[in-house]
């Protein structure tokens, strides 16, 4: 499969050559064949993936806060434009994943289409989406599963329950503080899922189906509970007065939208499941839309009463929709959210988890990280070391690290991983228009100058744009402020990820003895 053509090691290779070298469509159609994971995976399951890794932390926790402190009534709209940025970006993937159903996702898509210096910053960013996210959302589970069990009358110590560093926000300042605890719930419940995506992606997927009913059947029994006690005045003013900065106005409604964003979060990892799909290039599109608008109608739903039950400045709380309940009366209901809540978010942490390991596959068998994370078990046909590598790693960091300040990191990066997977499309579109695309991006495009630009994925990448900004001038403000801690993380992680290219990954790739592109 793979041919020797050069010596890209040699002084020769320029290291901008390295930086674009990309992988042929001879390759991939090979690599589709050549895996040893099972393909078992129907477009029900896809669709279930998608919906099992989107809702969660976004829509049970940091709606309250979105509409307490930036979009008031408005947060409805901000649902909306979040959505917007995700559809697009969901046509791309599904035209993309059609044309090219391979398990790396956006990673791959970007390694045939631009490059390998395009893939490993794709790849890096989804680092930051699936297995960075994948700490926050157990730290939002770790927190709701305490308050259950202590409903159910067994007492978690915090000592078990909150990680080791945490930010405390006084004033405009975000300071570090550090204690003898471990979140020992949180990274409980990482390994109990590391240990169900080992054990099998037919298991996992059955595991995640009756999840997946459970928190979308709780969250419609709080709806239909919920309308009755609604009060119209609530929505009222739709859009309340700017207060300066993002708080409220149209400003406000954005900054929120940013926030939101993290709430569709998770439902792209269908397209991380092709090489485990029966039917690929028709199902992997099928789910990752699907998913999507499955979650915005559950969103919109949710929101609509949970403004209507609370006023949107009483919202800005860790579990919002607890509050919402106590002012329904209804303490069974209270149970049932947490429930709902917990058991959510654990499929979550599934399909985030499942997602990480299928990006590390493909990057490790490309060779840009250690053949560890691509050996697949003899009869359990699933990546297990890396799974397990990973597990242990997102349970550490679970356990340990301050993981509030890192949401809007997580929104950054995924937009930013968007951004891209749009622009693929544009770059394929222009650079290989011959080959076969099962499904196409809608609403047509523009040719400039003979290049052609996609309208959906250009307004994908102005969405993911408008995303991006307020988080972006928050991160730049808060640095103003005196308090660096965001843009340090930031730039840390930016940092690891080009030495670890530079130092493994450029020269371990195995493109430094395949061909560079032809076709
Ligand atoms: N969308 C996922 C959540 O809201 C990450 O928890």
């Amino acid at each position: 499969m793979w041919e020797v053509m050069s010596d890209p090691q040699s002084s020769l290779a320029l290291p901008v050559t390295r930086l674009t070298r990309r992988k042929t469509l001879d390759q991939v159609t090979a690599e589709c064949q050549s895996h040893d994971l099972k393909r078992t995976l129907t477009a029900t399951q896809l669709t279930l993936l998608g919906v099992g890794a989107t809702i969660g932390a976004g829509i049970y926790v940091m709606t309250g806060e979105a509409a307490a402190d930036y979009a008031g009534p408005a947060v409805l709209v901000s649902f909306v434009i979040a959505a917007l940025a995700c559809l697009f970006t969901a046509f791309s993937y599904g035209e993309l994943s059609s044309t090219l159903p391979v398990a790396g996702s956006a990673y791959s898509y970007a390694y045939v289409s631009i490059g390998e210096g395009a893939a490993w910053t794709v790849g890096w960013l989804l680092l930051l989406e699936y297995g960075i996210s994948c700490a926050a959302v157990a730290s939002g589970l770790s927190g709701y599963a305490t308050s259950l069990l202590s409903d159910l009358g067994v007492h978690v110590p915090a000592a078990l329950s909150q990680s080791t560093f945490q930010t405390v926000l006084s004033g405009a300042n975000l300071t570090l503080t550090v204690g003898p605890r471990l979140d020992f719930v949180g990274g409980l419940a990482v390994m109990i899922v590391t240990a169900l995506l080992v054990r099998g992606v037919q298991e996992s997927a059955r595991v995640n189906a009756v999840i997946v009913v459970i928190k979308v059947g709780v969250l419609f029994v709080f709806v239909g509970f919920g309308l009755q006690a609604m009060h119209a005045a609530y929505w009222h003013p739709f859009i309340p007065q700017s207060e300066g900065g993002f708080r409220y106005g149209l400003p406000g409604v954005f900054r929120a939208a940013s926030i939101i964003f993290f709430a569709y979060v998770g439902f792209e990892a269908v397209s991380t499941a092709a090489a485990e799909a029966r039917n690929p290039r028709r199902d992997v599109p099928i789910g990752i839309v699907l998913s999507l608008v499955i979650c915005t109608a559950v969103y919109i739903l949710v929101a609509s009463v949970l403004i209507g039950i609370v006023p949107y400045r009483e919202l800005g709380v860790a579990d919002p929709l607890a509050i919402a309940v106590n002012a329904m009366h209804e303490p069974w209901l209270a149970l049932l959210i947490k429930v709902g809540a917990t058991v959510g978010l654990c499929s979550v942490l599934l399909g985030l988890l499942y997602g990480q390991t299928r990006i590390f596959f493909s990057m490790s068998r490309d060779g840009l990280i250690p053949a560890a994370f691509s050996r697949v078990h003899p009869t359990l046909r699933t990546p297990w070391i890396g799974t397990i590598l990973l597990g242990i790693l997102v349970a550490i960091a679970t356990a340990t690290m301050p993981l509030e300040v890192i949401s809007d990191l997580v929104s950054i990066g995924t937009a930013c991983a968007f951004g891209i997977v749009n622009f693929t499309v544009i770059w394929q579109r222009n650079t290989r228009p011959g080959i076969t695309r099962p499904f196409s991006v809608p609403l047509g495009g523009i040719t400039i100058g003979g290049f052609w630009i996609g309208i959906a994925p250009a307004l994908g990448i102005a969405f993911c744009v408008i995303m991006t900004l307020p988080l972006c001038i928050d991160l730049l403000r808060a640095l103003g402020n005196g308090n660096p801690l965001p843009a340090i993380l930031l730039g840390i992680y930016i940092v690891i990820g080009i030495a670890t290219y530079f130092a493994y990954g450029r020269s371990h790739s195995r493109m430094a003895q395949a061909p560079f592109d032809a076709d």
